[in-house]
C-alpha cells in the first residue's frame, strides 16, 4: 500500500512497433485502473537486451514508448513512468532472486522456448532468466496487481512462485501480487492467421495493426484480414476465429459486448462489419497518434518528467531492495 492505495506494476517493451495487441491487451486497462491504483510503469529495456539491439534505435524506441504512455493518458504526475535502467535495483533484486528460482522451473517457461527457436544463434542466460528479472520489477513496488495480456500469465505464475518462496524461508518481504486480465482485448490474434497472436515480430505487415498506423492503412488491413466461408458475425471460436477476433476487437474498442455486436450486424455481410471494426480503431488511435505527435517535441517536459519519476521509482524499489538485502545477510552500509 502507498498512500492507503493499492499498487500497481506493470512494463512493457520498446523493441519492436507496438500493437493494437498491446494497447488493448495492457494500455487501455492501465489507463482505467490508473485512478483506482498507485502505479508504477516501466519501459523495460533491461529485457529488451535479451536480443541484439542496435543502441540508437533502442534509445530512440524507449523515449517514445515513454512518450507513448503520456500520450494514451497516464498523467506522469500520478503515474511512475519511467526506464527500468534508471533504477539499478532491478538488477540488484534480479540477482538475488535468481538464486531463489530453479532451471527446472525457467526450462518450462514457454517464451523462452519461443524466443530461443526464433534466435538460435543468441541463446543468452538473459534470455533464459528474463522471467526473474520480471519477478524482480514486479516485487520491487510490493504490487498488488499486474494488468497484462494473456501471454505474459505464465511469468505471473513463476513471480509469485518466487515470492512465496522467498516468504516461506523470511517471514512477508514481499507481496504475492495477482495478474489482472481485462475482459476484452486480453489476447489479440493476427489478422492473417487469427491462430496466432497478433505480435511485433510478425513478418507479414498485413498481420498486425501498429499503433501509429494511419486511418488508411488501418482501413486497408482490416479490409484484408482473414475470415471465412461463414458469412454471419457470430462469436463461434471453432468455425470463425477471424470474426471472433475482429468481435473482441470491435467491443474492446466501442465497450460493446459480443450480444450487441450480433444484433448489430444482423444480415449484413463482412464488408460492413471489418469496415466498422476499422473505424473504431481509428477513432480510438487517432487522438493518441495526435497527442503524441505534440508531445515527442516538448524536450523539456518529457525530460523532466523522466528525471523526476526515476527518482521516486528508486525510492521505493531501494526500500524494498534494502529488506531482502538484509535479509538473505548482506551487510548494512555504514553511513557517514
Ligand atoms: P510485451 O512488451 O511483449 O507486451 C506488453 C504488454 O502487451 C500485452 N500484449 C498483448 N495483449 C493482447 N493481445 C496481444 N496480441 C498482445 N501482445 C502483447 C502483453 O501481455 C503485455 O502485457 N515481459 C513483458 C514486459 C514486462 C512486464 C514486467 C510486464 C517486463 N517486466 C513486469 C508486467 C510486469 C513483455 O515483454 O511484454
Amino acid at each position: 500500500m502507498i498512500d492507503g492505495k493499492k499498487v500497481l506494476f506493470s512494463g512493457m517493451q520498446a523493441t519492436g512497433t507496438l500493437t493494437l495487441g498491446n494497447y488493448l491487451g495492457a494500455l487501455k486497462n492501465w489507463v482505467a485502473l490508473s485512478n483506482e491504483y498507485e502505479c508504477f510503469y516501466s519501459v523495460v529495456d533491461l529485457h529488451s537486451i535479451t536480443v541484439r539491439q542496435d543502441a540508437g534505435e533502442l534509445r530512440r524506441r524507449a523515449r517514445n514508448l515513454l512518450t507513448l504512455y503520456i500520450a494514451a493518458g497516464l498523467d506522469p504526475e500520478k503515474n511512475c513512468l519511467y526506464y527500468q535502467s534508471h533504477v539499478p535495483a532491478h538488477a540488484e533484486l534480479a540477482w538475488i532472486l535468481n538464486c531463489f528460482t530453479y532451471m527446472g522451473e525457467l526450462n518450462r517457461m514457454t517464451q523462452f522456448k519461443d524466443k530461443a527457436s526464433k534466435h538460435a544463434n543468441n541463446i543468452n542466460a538473459g534470455l533464459y532468466t528474463y522471467p526473474v528479472l520480471m519477478a524482480a520489477d514486479i516485487l520491487l513496488y510490493q504490487a498488488d496487481a499486474v494488468p497484462v495480456g494473456k501471454d505474459q500469465l505464465q511469468h505471473l505464475e513463476i513471480t509469485r512462485d518466487i515470492a512465496q518462496r522467498f516468504n516461506s524461508v523470511y517471514g512477508d518481504v514481499f507481496t504475492v501480487p495477482e495478474p489482472f486480465i481485462g475482459k476484452t482485448g486480453a489476447k489479440i490474434m493476427s489478422l492473417q492467421e487469427p491462430e496466432k497472436k497478433m505480435s511485433k515480430s510478425d513478418d507479414n505487415p498485413n498481420a498486425s495493426i501498429f499503433l501509429m498506423d494511419d486511418p488508411d492503412t488501418i482501413i486497408r488491413k482490416f479490409k484484408k484480414a482473414v475470415t471465412d466461408m461463414e458469412a454471419s458475425v457470430r462469436y463461434d471460436a471453432v468455425k470463425q476465429p477471424g470474426i471472433c477476433n475482429l468481435m473482441d476487437i470491435y467491443g474492446s474498442c466501442t465497450g460493446k459486448s459480443t450480444a450487441e455486436i450480433e444484433r448489430e450486424f444482423d444480415g449484413k455481410g463482412y464488408g460492413e462489419f471489418k469496415l466498422a471494426v476499422g473505424e473504431a480503431v481509428v477513432s480510438v488511435l487517432k487522438p493518441v497518434q495526435e497527442r503524441f505527435d505534440e508531445l515527442i517535441r516538448d524536450k523539456s517536459y518529457i525530460d523532466t518528467m523522466i528525471r523526476k519519476n526515476a527518482e521516486k521509482a528508486g525510492y521505493y524499489a531501494n526500500k524494498t531492495l534494502r529488506k531482502a538485502q538484509k535479509k538473505v545477510g548482506f551487510p548494512e552500509r555504514v553511513r557517514e
